[in-house]
């Protein structure tokens, strides 16, 4: 069976008690469940991880070559991850980043992205729905 990797960086571990008004108040385990809904009929599995460092962000993607796509939030990551941009450049499957929020109606230091040059696809602003969007685009496009 084969895996998609589902990756949450710093500070949505907290999702659902973390300034709902901004990311709604669904929970890393309501979106990880609604991940594994999208690519059931795959036969794909969820691998979800949640890390605060950067780190350990990396590792699990060093460690994940063998997953068929990934759906990353890299939290705050993405304004100047530059070690999380460079393992994702050796990730060698596709991925796409998904903020819950419009980052670009926000602060103006949240419209940069080191990370979505790489990406396949960039969802924003559209709360939890986005990594379900993300799970169908890469149900619709993984060979
Ligand atoms: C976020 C947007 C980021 O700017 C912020 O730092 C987050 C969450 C989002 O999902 O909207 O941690 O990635």
């Amino acid at each position: 069976m084969s895996d998609v990797l589902l990756l949450n960086g710093p500070n949505l571990g907290i999702l659902g008690r973390r300034e709902p008004e901004i990311y709604g108040t669904d929970t890393v385990q309501d979106i990880e469940r609604a991940v594994g809904e999208e690519v059931a009929g795959r036969g794909w599995r969820v691998i979800a991880r949640q890390h605060d460092c950067e780190g350990e962000l990396i590792r699990t993607i060093q460690d994940s070559y063998d997953t068929v796509g990934a759906i990353i939030n890299p939290g705050a990551l993405m304004i100047a991850g530059w070690s999380l941009r460079d393992a994702l450049a050796n990730y060698p499957r596709p991925w796409m980043e998904v903020h819950l929020s419009n980052v670009w109606a926000r602060e103006s230091f949240r419209h940069e992205s080191v990370l979505a040059p790489l990406a396949s696809g960039v969802i924003v602003g559209l709360g939890a729905l986005g990594y379900r969007l993300a799970a169908r685009a890469l149900v619709a496009t993984v060979p």
